[in-house]
């Protein structure tokens, strides 16, 4: 086809950033970290030291962000992941957001976008959608071994509790709850190496191709 798109969602620390990033590469398609606009919008917030909640303030701070200078490393802290979650509930947000990231699927040859509503929401018309869960212990434990690596010194059970935390407000807001889509393919990564979910999902990506 002239144009393809890959859908995946799934919850923190499922392993769905590694392996969007790998089939990306692979395909040489575009790759977006949906995560990251969240992202962006709430340290906007913050480093103005404006409340995350003001819907109106969040909008405008939606409608300014620059898929193409979102920086990972900037954005990859603890506390704005938790502040995403937190303005990831807001409509006029999601809205924002979302429509940025509907222009961004349609870059040829193709685009892999990762995120919680990429299946049900953003591209509800993939050919290919993912969707990759692991256990919250599993997931922890990832998490807690990437920031033990990076020098910091956590507690695994607080890592623990707040992915739970992250997960309940994610999948029990109203709008655009992460769930699977309803053709959505599911990678259990629990006990796969990256590797292993790569050929899983290489094997359906050609299939669809
Ligand atoms: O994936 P990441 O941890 O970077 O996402 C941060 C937060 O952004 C998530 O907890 C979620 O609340 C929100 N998000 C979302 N929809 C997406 C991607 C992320 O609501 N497509």
């Amino acid at each position: 086809p002239k144009h393809f798109t890959i859908a995946i969602d799934g919850p923190a620390a499922s392993g769905k950033g590694t392996l969007a990033r790998r089939l990306a590469q692979f395909y040489g398609y575009h790759h977006l970290d949906t995560g990251l606009t969240y992202r962006a919008v709430a340290k906007t917030l913050l480093d103005q030291g404006m409340p995350l909640d003001d819907e109106f303030l969040a909008e405008k701070a939606a409608r300014s962000i620059d898929l193409s200078t979102l920086d990972r490393t900037v954005l990859s802290a603890h506390d704005v992941g938790e502040a995403a979650s937190k303005v990831a509930i807001m409509p006029a947000v999601r809205r924002a957001l979302v429509s940025a990231q509907q222009g961004f699927a349609l870059l040829s040859p193709g685009a892999v976008l990762d995120g919680r509503d990429i299946g049900t929401v953003v591209c509800p018309d993939a050919p290919v959608k993912l969707y990759i869960t692991a256990s919250p212990e599993a997931r922890a434990k990832r998490r807690h071994d990437e920031i033990k690596a990076s020098g910091k010194d956590v507690n695994y059970q607080d890592v623990l509790d707040d992915l739970t935390r992250r997960d309940a407000r994610d999948m029990g807001r109203t709008d655009s709850p992460l769930k699977p889509a309803a053709d959505a393919h599911l990678l259990d990564t629990t006990e796969m190496d990256i590797e292993t979910a790569f050929l899983n999902a290489k094997t359906l990506i050609d299939q669809a191709l």
